[in-house]
């Protein structure tokens, strides 16, 4: 399926991975992007065309269920949702400058914010054509590291979460996709890894998955890490552990 002529939401679209793919997805689908900076959402209107902006904090339920509410009320149906916003804290629970308040927000944004907006959007989904839920995870989501371990098990969340939604979702015109990404330069990275892959790769593999159906898409090296957790998965973890 080339992607063209879809009415598209993304989540956090204004930024790294998921500017890049509104960037790539504008020129040829309707592109519904929510994201958190109502700037960085005016910016992103004037740069590109069939953009439409909503400001929501993805990781306030009640501002999940406003927008949604918002977007379904005026576009009746969507082809592709994409959840790809979340937020990724470092610090360790024995650091001084570890925020309690940040693990609800983390996995508010980054699990439970997915599946809300996975069965809110629902209706908008269901109709007699191909749909698709992507939701972006990372290879962390298959073993973690040692820092941001609320980051690590919400990406678990969502691949365990994502596999029984597909089972759910098989009679109806959904398919419920994830792309498992490496390590990408964006903001979220940042001071972090070396030979990054870049955020407009990223972004044209995951659209490259989607347009041919790749139900759980290995991005770069985490099909390396795929195979070391099948054949040497000491290895794989110790690996992982330091990364
Ligand atoms: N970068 C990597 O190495 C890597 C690796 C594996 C997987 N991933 C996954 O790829 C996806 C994109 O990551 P990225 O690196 O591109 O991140 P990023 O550059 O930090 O961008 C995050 C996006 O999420 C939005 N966002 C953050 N908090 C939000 C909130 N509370 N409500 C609504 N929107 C919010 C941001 O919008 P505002 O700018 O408006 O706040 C921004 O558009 C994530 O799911 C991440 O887990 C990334």
């Amino acid at each position: 399926m080339i992607i063209k002529k879809k009415r598209i939401v993304i989540t956090g679209g204004t930024s790294g991975i998921g500017y890049e793919m509104t960037k790539q997805l504008s020129p040829h689908n309707e592109v519904i992007v929510i994201a958190k900076s109502t700037d960085k959402l005016h910016t992103l209107g004037q740069e590109f065309e069939n953009i439409v902006g909503y400001q929501a904090d993805l990781s306030n339920l009640k501002e999940v269920e406003t927008v949604t509410d918002t977007i379904i009320k005026r576009f009746e149906t969507i082809d592709i949702l994409i959840n790809n916003a979340a937020v990724q804290y470092t610090p360790t629970f024995l650091d001084n400058n570890f925020v309690y308040e940040n693990i609800s927000r983390e996995v508010t944004l980054n699990f439970t914010s997915v599946c809300s907006l996975s069965y809110l959007f629902l209706p908008a989904l269901l109709h007699n054509h191909k749909a698709i839920i992507l939701n972006i995870n990372s290879g962390l989501a298959l073993t973690p590291k040692t820092s941001s371990a609320i980051y690590c098990a919400s990406k678990g969340a969502v691949n365990i979460f994502s596999q029984s939604l597909r089972y759910q979702l098989k009679k109806t015109n959904i398919s419920v996709q994830q792309a498992f990404l490496e390590l990408v330069a964006t903001a979220m990275t940042v001071g972090r890894g070396k030979n990054k892959m870049s955020a407009q790769k990223a972004a044209s593999k995951i659209i490259h998955g989607i347009e041919h159906d790749i139900t759980d898409h290995d991005i770069g090296k985490v099909k390396i890490l795929r195979l070391l957790l099948r054949f040497l998965p000491a290895i794989a973890k110790n690996i992982m552990k330091k990364y």
